[in-house]
């Protein structure tokens, strides 16, 4: 955990912000995979995280403002607990660390609520992304499972995110060190060990174990893939073969529960052939130009439309689309080759926040999302301030099942040269993804450089 000044901080600043009633936030409880006590590594809320900052199962928070206390409900552990678990901490010893003198047994906290809810008191919670949040917060405030999602408190969503989304220097060296001493290091590793031969999940596995020898685990799912255009692959069982790209889209995250999210796209024979070489040029600058552009007062939405502008003048230099480069990203032409947004915060979440709803996070009175395919995907639209930390990630992808439709529909035609698409139509995907902090300045990329550019990449992976 950190300091408890900063819980105390954090909770002190979210008072304030929020003048009257009883601020509920559930941590979570063990997942289990296919039997009870079977269960999924445990993953702690990360607005319990960010809050109180214990990273234990079966607790609960309230920040009572008018009565000004802040108690965590949870029981201390028995002895069975401790014959099957060891030493467990005490509740009063788990919530001094986050500068919390109250604590009570877990059973009060339905009494104590039903007693605020008999005042007519106002109760605010987040909205439950899990089955059995959203079924704990139905029985604890009495109301009906359906209504549960849409009753979450607007008015805390917006505290949360405004807060969250700033990040302070703990939390940013807290990442820099993931990226410096994790992620980068795994990469740098892979590259060695990519060769013709061998498989997807080998790789897989050296940079999730990497990860767990370093005490991190993955901020989510490893993407590690010869078909690098389907965009959230999972699968690993290719064996790679020379001529094709490894997409590796991987992150540690930090003991504390903060994401890396890093994107690199390798050539498994050691050298990209020409074609990809000219792709991977295009990728690269709109990902290079989109970090330069970032500064505190800018729209993300107009960094990503720019960058659909770097990638759709590259394809038409390359003649797979043609015409009027921005009438072609005006009309979404460009979203048959990048087909999702720029990027996204990040933080305790690799898409920091999103359990509070993207239109809050990325989105607000100002910047509303455009309903387009392509970047109506777009998480992070609103314009950018100081502290914030997001990922820069275009890409270009060849997607035979998108390509298809759009060719059988003639769409876009005027932009998109379809004989020449076809005949790449197997090309695969190559994305480039980097972290970013805005800064007073300008910006500054999380972590020391991971090697990015065609001659880094080759020379590492000479052989
Ligand atoms: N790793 C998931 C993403 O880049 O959004
Ligand atoms: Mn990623
Ligand atoms: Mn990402």
């Amino acid at each position: 955990m950190f300091p408890k000044e900063i819980y105390i901080d954090r909770r002190n600043h979210l008072r304030k912000a929020i003048h009257k009633g009883i601020i509920l936030i559930l941590g979570n409880k063990e997942c289990p995979m296919n039997y009870k006590a079977n269960q999924y590594p445990f993953r702690q809320d990360s607005n319990f995280l960010y809050y109180f900052g214990i990273d234990e199962p079966d607790l609960a928070g309230i920040i009572d403002i008018e009565e000004n206390t802040e108690t965590i409900y949870g029981n201390d552990p028995d002895l069975e607990d401790i014959i099957w678990m060891g030493y467990q901490e005490s509740m009063k010893e788990k919530c001094h660390k986050s500068g919390i003198t109250g604590s009570r047994p877990w059973n009060d906290l339905k009494s104590d609520i039903d007693k605020a809810v008999g005042r007519n008191r106002m109760i605010y919670y987040l909205p439950p992304y899990r089955d059995d949040r959203r079924m704990q917060l139905s029985f604890l405030l009495g109301s009906d499972y359906d209504k549960t999602y849409a009753r979450a408190s607007q008015e805390l969503i917006k505290e949360i995110a405004a807060q969250r989304s700033c990040k302070k220097e703990v939390e940013i060296s807290e990442m820099e060190k993931t990226m410096n001493e994790v992620t980068k290091a795994f990469y740098v590793e892979a590259m060695h060990q990519i060769k013709p031969g061998r498989y997807e999940y080998e790789i897989t596995g050296l940079i999730e174990g990497f990860t767990l020898e370093r005490n991190c685990r993955m901020a989510y799912p490893i993407i590690c893939s010869v078909n690098g255009h389907i965009l959230h692959n999972h699968y690993h069982g290719n064996q790679m073969q020379s001529g094709d790209l490894l997409l590796i889209d991987a992150g540690a995250e930090s003991p504390l529960h903060y994401a890396t999210d890093l994107t690199r796209t390798f050539p498994v024979s050691g050298k990209y052939t020409d074609l990809q070489k000219d792709i991977y040029g295009i990728v690269l600058q709109a990902e290079v130009e989109s970090i330069k552009a970032i500064k505190p007062g800018i729209r993300y939405l107009d960094i990503h439309l720019y960058a659909s502008r770097i990638i759709c003048q590259g394809l038409r230099d390359l003649g797979f689309m043609k015409g009027n480069v921005d009438n072609a990203v005006q009309a979404g032409a460009h979203a048959l080759f990048f087909p999702h947004g720029l990027g996204h915060m990040i933080g305790l979440d690799v898409h920091d926040m999103e359990d509070l709803g993207e239109e809050f996070v990325g989105y607000d009175d100002d910047v509303k999302r455009i309903n387009q395919f392509g970047t109506g995907y777009l998480r992070l639209g609103k314009k950018l301030k100081e502290g914030y930390t997001l990922t820069v990630e275009p890409g270009i992808y060849f997607i035979p099942a998108l390509i298809e439709k759009w060719m059988s529909e003639k769409l876009h035609s005027t932009f998109i040269d379809y004989e020449k698409v076809k005949k790449n139509i197997s090309f695969g995907g190559i994305r480039i993804e980097d972290n970013v902090l805005v800064t007073k300045a300008g910006h500054k990329i999380i972590g020391t450089p991971v090697p990015k550019t065609i001659s880094e990449i080759e020379n590492i992976m000479k052989r």
